[in-house]
């Protein structure tokens, strides 16, 4: 047995303790609730510049850009509507929406050892690395016109990719979170197996994604929670009542948007055949 495989990697407790991360945070979050500076990231920067020995005093902040688009992300089980609500919003001009669930398929069908991997992934139900996610949905963001209000269906899935895409593109507006039971959701995604065409709509791989769900999205749900950025919505309805809650948390875009970026639109008349 290699020394690595021996030695039982420490906890994150015993990480932090190790190495007094917890009274760094404390200091840290004293410092700011103390001194309430205009920029608390520079503050905390100019900080951990102070701990290390670095001047960050001479390092220059770059002026901050102004959002290029309004960003929502819309999160829930596997079967809890997001794709059903997503079209209705899209389709009315509330806003421009992509599954990344959708992307990610048209990926897979790329003769790539990247979509080769995707598709493995997908079928098991397990979580497509970040890296792969982020690459697919920077280039679809990447395309909206300036100043739309873009939906994201299926995004986050786990914190990593929350914080990710709030430094490398920007922070979300606001999040919306569908709920609905596991035995709801297990029902309707069997019924919807007998013309979908999914492969992960079977049995065995609808509970490993709701697991997923539980085990990895459930912390970005509260991370958004305690940003004050989440709405809760009761998706074991009707889906012209869950469909009438969530109207009230978009305003029309003037010009109504296009329903769907037209790859992802191409993506989903394939699905539907
Ligand atoms: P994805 O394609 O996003 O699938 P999902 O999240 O499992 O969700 P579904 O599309 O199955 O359901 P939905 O919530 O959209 O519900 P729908 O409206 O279709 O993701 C698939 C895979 O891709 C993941 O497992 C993962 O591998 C990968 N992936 C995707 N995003 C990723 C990311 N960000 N990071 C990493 N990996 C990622 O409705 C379902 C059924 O219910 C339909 O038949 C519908 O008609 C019916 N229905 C809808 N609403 C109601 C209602 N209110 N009452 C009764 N029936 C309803």
């Amino acid at each position: 047995m290699s020394k690595e495989q021996a030695a039982p990697r420490e906890t994150a407790k015993q990480y932090l303790q190790r190495n007094n991360l917890h009274l760094l945070f404390e200091h840290m979050a004293y410092k700011v609730l103390s001194e309430r500076p205009e920029d608390p990231n520079r503050a905390i920067f100019d900080y951990i510049g102070a701990k290390i020995g670095v001047d960050t005093k001479a390092i220059k902040s770059k002026p901050a850009e102004a959002p290029s688009h309004k960003v929502v992300f819309i999160i829930g089980g596997p079967g809890s509507g997001k794709g059903t609500q997503c079209e209705k919003l899209g389709t009315d001009g509330y806003c421009t929406y992509v599954s990344t669930g959708d992307l990610l398929r048209r990926e897979q069908e790329l003769d790539t050892p990247e979509g080769k991997q995707i598709k493995e992934i997908m079928k098991s139900g397990q979580l497509v690395p970040k890296a792969m996610v982020l690459k697919v949905l920077k280039g679809w963001i990447a395309k909206q016109p300036k100043g739309t209000t873009i939906l994201l269906d299926g995004f986050p899935r786990e914190m990593g990719q929350a914080l990710s895409f709030e430094t490398d593109i920007q922070p979300c507006d606001f999040a919306i979170c569908f709920n609905c039971p596991d035995d709801v959701l297990e029902k309707r995604l069997l019924q919807r197996a007998a013309t979908s065409g999914r492969a992960d709509d079977n049995l065995a791989t609808i509970k490993n994604r709701l697991k997923v769900f539980h085990d990895e999205t459930a912390p970005a749900i509260e991370y958004y929670k305690a940003l004050n950025k989440l709405h809760e919505i009761d998706a074991n309805r009707d889906i012209a009542m869950i469909y009438e809650d969530l109207k009230k948390l978009f305003v029309k875009e003037e010009a109504p948007a296009s329903a769907k970026a037209p790859e992802a639109a191409a993506g989903q008349e394939e699905e539907e055949l």
